[in-house]
């Protein structure tokens, strides 16, 4: 109860009284901005973050007219941007250039009037309009301009590619259909700032941050948003009080372990979030995982949401991750392709399980394009060695450094096209020793296993993890299956690496496309039978040497 008294006064404190910065126009995914080269991604995600403390999300009836709409808003102060979208209803996402515009706004909207229902007194900057201030006259016939927040269905994307000229466009075009809009990753750090409000009833100074694929560089449309609640954040946490003299300390709970300081805060923002927060429906708290979280549906931007506690180390790989998509063109490419096709063909899967996750598999990619002759992307010892003390990092003893500077990472020159990649990638791991070695992209080559587990890929910081410990060998087989069977269609294709002549492309679809039909390859038995299908000598025998592995006996 005194958590709701004390509510409005934070949400007026947390809009209305920080410092305002500079606001900074299309911070991701454009290159236009003041620095040279590409923004580090905590630049980046200050500029989001800035943007979205001076936005609010509102529901607008479907006769709304946009001039009117953004006449009577500007009463409040100027806007900066705006776009409309569509998720049970029409949304708008407004940012003014000033804070202050927000709280002018909130005190200028009214507590709804519903018979026969009770609210619950929470304010926030999710709104609804009501009809009479922006309606436009039925003439009009208006219809709002909305932003696609959801991907095209993959038999038009298969279409779509078929009309492309090579497999490298088709790879490009893909990542072009599928990556996250400006919009939508506005929308992503909008959703967890009007989290850390409801947030910061119980801890006003905190940050809730996105991580995983909404920021990493290759989050698709439709994506979960993976949340962080930053506590570090609150001033004083890591003050150390002089030796000598008068210092004061805080009085604290104590528990006796970190994870149960998560899990008690993770829950009771968790009955926060279920019992105040708007828009946030079907509430789990999942406390007992290895990473404790909340698992929520926000339903005004379409968003599964996970969030999370005390998970710097994930923050870390998350930039890690966003370092790499940044180096070369060819990483994300190839990233969005492969998992593109993974989710197609149902090794990945949005239920968790024995599946391969899409961090595994890009993690995969990575080691990949490591192991080129010459390689690609460095591995992650040569980005902690090029690092500057500024870049330390260590979380709860876990090394995390490495060079935020891209400017001080030089590349080797490789000139390898991304179809040979693609077709290189399946075939590298049609053929990989499975059974024996661990993926490692810290060293960028592979080891022993350290312990049995059917796919072994180290964790990148935390190196005692296995970062794919839950897949099993059935599933590990089926993906080793399908790289065959990619990497024998793909160079079935290779008489001609242009769009064959003739025919409609709709009804024939070549390259990149034909890896995401229907696969053959069922099971391990489907391997057998393709192989009677008649294969080209290279593949032929790399099905000969999976046949003569897959009978060795397991370890
Ligand atoms: N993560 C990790 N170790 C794991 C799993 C996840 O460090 N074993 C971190 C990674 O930074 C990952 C993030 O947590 O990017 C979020 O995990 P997840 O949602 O599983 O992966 P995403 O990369 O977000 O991909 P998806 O689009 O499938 O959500
Ligand atoms: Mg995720």
């Amino acid at each position: 109860v005194k958590c709701l008294n004390t509510i409005e006064t934070i949400l007026r404190r947390s809009v209305g009284t920080e410092p305002v910065v500079a606001h900074t126009e299309g911070a991701q995914g454009d290159d236009s901005g003041e620095k040279d080269g590409p923004k580090s991604l905590s630049e980046l995600m200050a500029d989001r973050q800035e943007q979205a403390e001076k936005s609010v999300l509102i529901s607008c009836p479907s006769r709304t007219s946009e001039k009117k709409f953004l006449k009577f808003l500007s009463k409040h102060g100027d806007i900066n941007k705006h776009f409309f979208y569509e998720s049970y209803g029409v949304y708008a996402v407004v940012e003014f250039a000033r804070r202050d515009s927000v709280v002018s706004l909130l005190e200028s909207a009214a507590i709804p009037n519903v018979n026969h229902e009770c609210m619950v007194p929470f304010k926030s900057r999710l709104l609804s309009l009501s009809n009479q201030s922006s309606a436009a006259s039925p003439a009009q016939q208006p219809r709002l301009p909305c932003r696609p927040q959801t991907t095209i269905a993959i038999n038009e994307l298969i279409q779509r590619l078929s009309r492309e000229d090579s497999v490298d466009d088709q790879m490009g075009a893909l990542t072009e259909a599928y990556q996250l809009t400006e919009e939508n990753s506005r929308l992503r750090f909008l959703v967890c700032s009007l989290l850390k409000d409801v947030a910061a009833a119980y801890f006003p100074e905190c940050t809730i941050r996105p991580f995983g694929s909404s920021v990493n560089g290759f989050g698709k449309l439709g994506c979960d948003l993976d949340m962080f609640l930053d506590l570090d954040t609150i001033s004083g946490w890591n003050f150390k009080p002089p030796k000598s003299g008068l210092s004061l300390e805080y009085q604290m709970k104590r528990t006796n372990s970190e994870r149960h300081v998560t899990q008690s805060i993770l829950s009771v923002i968790g009955e926060c979030v279920d019992h105040f927060g708007p828009g946030c429906v079907g509430v789990q708290k999942i406390l007992n995982a290895r990473c404790p979280l909340v698992r929520f549906a926000h339903q005004p931007s379409g968003f599964q949401c996970d969030l999370t506690a005390n998970n710097r180390v994930a923050m870390k790989s998350t930039e890690l991750l966003y370092l790499y998509g940044e180096l070369d063109p060819r990483v994300r490419r190839l990233v969005f392709t492969v998992r593109f096709w993974a989710r197609a063909h149902g090794v990945t899967s949005s239920i968790p399980g024995a599946w391969i996750t899409n961090f595994s598999l890009t993690v995969m990619i990575l080691f990949f394009l490591q192991k080129r002759s010459p390689p690609i992307i460095p591995t992650l010892d040569r980005l902690r060695d090029l690092a500057g003390p500024a870049d330390e990092s260590v979380i709860e003893g876990t090394d995390c450094t490495f060079v935020s500077d891209f400017s001080k990472i030089q590349l080797q020159s490789n000139t390898d096209t991304l179809e040979q990649l693609l077709g290189d990638f399946f075939e590298f791991y049609a053929t990989f020793p499975f059974s024996r070695m661990s993926i490692n992209i810290r060293k960028g080559r592979e080891q022993n296993k350290p312990e049995v587990a059917p796919l072994h890929i180290q964790n990148p910081f935390e190196t005692s993890l296995n970062v794919s410990k839950n897949v099993n060998t059935s599933q590990l087989d089926r993906f080793v299956a399908l790289c065959q069977e990619s990497a024998w269609l793909l160079q079935q294709g290779e008489a001609r690496t242009q769009r064959g002549s003739g025919g409609n492309c709709m009804d024939n679809p070549w390259g990149l496309a034909t890896l995401l039909l229907p696969s053959k390859v069922a099971g391990i038995k489907g391997r057998k039978k393709y192989k009677k299908e008649g294969a080209s000598e290279r593949i032929k025998s790399l099905l000969e040497s999976l046949k003569n592995k897959n009978e060795e006996p397991k370890r």
